[in-house]
């Protein structure tokens, strides 16, 4: 562990152009029971482009490695001529070019950081992103050193008859005392994060896919045995995203083999290794028996993720992790069109902003609050966050629709075709994009380096004798840790005015320009500006930010019956949801005052009809109809309120509205299970994942009641359903009532699933969301289960992870239990991974979103692990929290 007293800060504005460069590395990995043995080595020359780089010392960065010997051109290297200082290895005196030989020693069995070569399940398997090869052996571990990888893996046969890394193999034999060996080869020069190697005893599937141009290439997805039954999807959407990315960035899969292994150990969803992704079990596997739809979907865009890494983040790679978003956002954002295209634009984009504006929001409000491309970290593990990804692809997204779609592939074919093969920054994207469409990006770069949410604030008017409609923005952005003062930023508004009859009107500013009406967009650049629409015969209803044009707070006030007309006649499908969302949270509100004030709670009958009407109409998208009858979370209500947070009082109201819809709109919600009946065969397609998911949301309504009859309801859906997202639908509701047939249906779905590792994991994460007041206490029953385990980031984040995120009025009890709780694990997690540590840690740092008795009781419980030696990604939050 290393100390935290003085953890260095890393800042953009001290970058400095490396001194050296390493052509080729040849890595020699020799897996021995009790240890692993590295040799690598290193062709190392000066950069030429660093005048002052001749004659420096080389320095050389490791971590918890044991060095065995090094050479220099072939000759061991005296001990007066290196040096190792902490992490740092220092060699004096070195030419202009040269080669280097050194030998280390790792334990990867003892690595439970899952970052370096570690082992998940007996299996070898390595995480190298961010600063993992660090772990490996001394190297220039930054993405600006681009090298050529050959690397040898030996291992004993038996148990590992695979043996992978990155590239092509091309060369295999057997050794002595039953040992093997492969030589890979990798043509493409990378950076040493994208290097991957692989040891195990797996079964493989295999397919093909031909690029534009003809080639072949084999396809291969690795797993444990067991789940030979689960690879159908994932092969499937890796398919479909070579081919889309071919069809819409014209980018062709570059190497003839392209391998994926499914570990279960890991701290992220996946990672884009060349040639050789490494992948969460949770982001690969999938049948119908035992995922959810959702697991479909993230799937489905997790396997696209990291396939479009292949161009955006491999061939073209980022200069300093400062530029993470270069390729984050970019391919967040490819693989959000992605799958757009697959599925439901509108639903996708619905689930994209929701989860935007719970988690980004939240985290750009707090004392982690950083620009999209940050300007300092102590860890950088601790900035793959959702500004970075989420907020960075909103930012290409904004890119996106100011250039258009053509415009847009203008730009990024000369990004990609001017960069290929370099280490780049946010900045030669942004300018990719300006060039190709001789456009000046000037003021639309603040997006990169101004942190925070700006509110927007809309007041609109409209004079009927000058047919008149005028609309005026007035945007803020509060101070944020480090950025005192903000500036006005670049935001495209998408806009309709609608008519009596439903209609958009066509619109023309009063300087004459004429909006594009397949995408009318108003270009805010001033802290305030007001737009006037002429030609606007009668009042119309504005529909402002359409599609979620910009990611910031919009303050519009509108009348109810004007949100509900909205919710019937946006011709922009998630402006209608949003309507649907925003009448929702009125109502809402209204029930939180009548919980406060202790008065019955009474449901306007204008959400009610609405529903009603929703629940009828048989002609609309029903996916569309699901998500709007989907109340908002209350982590969405914590965001989206004033502060301090109600926790009490947006439980209560939500429940409430819950059974009150329950209640008045019962029939209609029986009518749609029986007309959305339950299938006994599977499909994945647009059809039948929205009329499970609307089945599904009329039954948790229903359920809501937990009379006989919905019970019944449950438990017949829970016996019959023929796949996981019928069965635990029905699990979850159930779980989730006062009703006691819930103990031996629990007990029953563990022995059902109990060998399914990532079912165990929904099964936790049900019992950790209850909303039950015993939550907290079978939270930690269940942290002795059998299946629980420490080790393993899937099962922290099912059931702690589950419980501190997603139950809210159990995590924050009042007599703080939640998060002395939270503490402690954060406490043991520091030490066996720090990554999740920190993770976990980042739910403590919204302390001040809470009334004074929280706040106090979350900074103590920060107090209290900060007293504690920390991993320098746990000391960065918690230090930066109660800043
Ligand atoms: N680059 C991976 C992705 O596609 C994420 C890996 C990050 N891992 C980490 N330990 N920081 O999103
Ligand atoms: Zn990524």
């Amino acid at each position: 562990m290393k100390e935290n007293n003085t953890p260095k800060t890393i800042r953009l504005s001290e970058y400095q152009a490396p001194n050296y460069l390493i052509d080729t590395v040849h890595l020699d990995v020799r897996i021995y029971e009790h240890y692993t043995d590295v040799i690598s080595h290193l062709a190392v020359r000066a950069n030429p482009d660093v005048p002052t780089a001749s004659g420096q010392p080389l320095e050389l960065v490791g971590v918890e490695l044991e060095l065995l010997g090094i050479e220099q051109d072939g000759a061991t290297l005296a001990l007066d001529h290196f040096r190792i200082d902490g992490e740092v290895l220092t060699i004096k005196d070195v030419p202009d070019q040269f080669t280097l030989l050194i030998m280390t020693r790792i334990h990867p069995k003892q690595n439970t950081s899952l970052e370096g070569l570690y082992v998940s399940k007996g299996m070898y398997c390595t995480q190298c992103e961010a600063e993992g090869f660090r772990k490996i052996t001394y190297y220039l571990d930054r993405p600006d050193v681009m090298s050529r990888f050959t690397t040898r893996v030996e291992a004993p046969k038996q148990a590992y008859p695979v043996l992978l890394s990155n590239g092509n193999p091309v060369e295999r034999g057997d050794l002595d005392d039953g040992r093997h060996y492969v030589i890979w080869e990798d043509p493409f020069k990378k950076p040493c994060y994208l290097f991957a190697l692989v040891a195990g005893d797996l079964s493989v599937v295999e397919d093909h896919f031909t690029t534009s141009s003809g080639r072949d290439v084999l396809l291969q997805l690795y797993v444990e045995p067991h789940d030979l039954d689960k690879c159908e999807h994932a092969m499937d959407s890796l398919k479909r995203s070579m081919a889309w990315d071919e069809e819409v960035y014209g980018r062709e899969y570059d190497l003839d083999i392209y391998m994926i292994v499914a570990v279960s150990h890991f701290n992220m969803g996946a990672m884009e290794n060349k040639g050789l992704n490494i992948f969460n079990t949770s982001c690969v596997l999938a049948n119908a028996k035992t995922t959810t739809d959702m697991g479909f979907q993230r799937v489905e865009s997790v396997i696209a993720h990291e396939y479009f890494h292949n161009w955006s983040g491999n061939r073209v790679t980022c200069r300093d992790w400062f530029q993470l978003s270069l390729k984050e956002g970019f391919t967040v954002f490819r693989d959000q069109q992605f799958s757009a295209d697959m599925g439901s634009e509108t639903v996708n984009r619905i689930d994209d902003v929701n989860m935007l504006k719970t988690v980004q929001f939240a985290e750009d409000s707090g004392p982690m609050s950083h620009p999209v491309r940050p300007d300092s970290y102590i860890e950088i593990n601790n900035f793959y966050t959702t500004t970075v990804y989420e907020k960075g692809a909103e930012v290409v997204r904004m890119i996106h629709r100011l250039m258009g779609k053509d415009g847009f592939r203008k730009g990024s074919d000369l990004y990609f075709e001017r960069h290929d093969g370099q280490a780049v920054t946010c900045d030669d994207f942004v300018q990719a994009m300006e060039d190709a469409n001789g456009v000046d990006l000037t003021l639309f770069r603040r997006w990169y380096s101004q942190a925070g949410t700006p509110h927007l604030k809309v007041t609109s008017e409209y004079v009927s004798d000058q047919n008149q409609f005028s609309i005026t923005f007035e945007q803020t952005t509060l101070p944020t840790p480090g950025q005192p003062e903000k500036l006005p930023l670049h935001i495209p508004v998408a806009i309709g005015l609608l008519g009596a009859d439903g209609k958009d009107l066509a619109l023309q500013l009063s300087d004459g320009t004429v909006l594009d009406p397949l995408n009318p967009v108003l270009e805010l650049k001033q802290a305030k500006q007001t737009f006037r629409f002429n030609g606007i015969k009668e009042q119309p209803v504005a529909s402002v930010l359409r599609g979620f044009s910009a990611p910031v707070k919009l303050f519009y006030e509108q009348e109810r019956a004007e949100l509900a007309f909205l919710m019937s006649h946006d011709s922009d499908g998630f402006n209608r949801w949003n309507a649907s969302q925003r009448l929702t949270v009125e109502v809402l509100l209204d029930l939180m005052s009548a919980y406060q004030e202790q008065k019955p709670l009474y449901v306007d009958s204008l959400l009610l009809e609405s529903f009603r009407a929703l629940l009828a109409d048989e002609s609309l998208d029903q996916a569309m109809v699901a998500k709007m009858l989907e109340l908002p979370t209350e982590q969405f209500l914590a965001e989206l309120l004033p502060k301090p947070v109600q926790v009490d009082a947006i439980h209560h109201a939500r429940e409430g509205l819950k059974r009150e819809l329950a209640c008045g709109l019962r029939q209609e919600l029986q009518q749609v299970i029986n007309r959305c009946h339950m299938d006994p065969e599977y499909h994945y397609n647009v059809d039948a994942v929205a009329k499970r998911s609307l089945r599904n949301v009329c039954l948790a309504y229903v359920m809501t009641l937990a009379d006989d009859e919905a019970t019944e309801l449950c438990l017949s859906q829970y016996r019959e359903a023929g796949n996981m997202t019928d069965q635990l639908a029905a699990f979850r509701a159930l779980a989730h009532s006062e009703r006691s047939e819930k103990t031996q249906v629990i007990a029953d779905f563990y022995q059902q699933w109990s060998s399914e590792a990532l079912v165990v994991d929904q099964w936790f994460m049900v019992q950790a969301s209850s909303p039950q007041p015993d939550a907290l206490d079978n939270v930690q029953a269940l942290m002795q289960h059998e299946a629980f385990e420490m080790t393993s980031p899937n099962k922290i984040r099912a059931l702690i992870g589950a419980f501190c995120n997603n139950n809210p009025v159990n995590f924050h009890r009042l007599d703080g239990a939640g998060y002395a709780f939270l503490a402690d694990q954060i406490i043991a997690l520091n030490n066996i991974n720090p990554q999740v540590a920190s993770r976990m840690s980042t739910i403590l740092t919204r302390w001040a979103n809470y009334d004074r008795v929280r706040a106090d009781l979350i900074k103590a419980q920060l107090t209290r692990i900060k007293a504690e030696k920390l991993s320098p990604d746990v000391y960065e939050i918690v230090s930066k929290a109660l800043n």
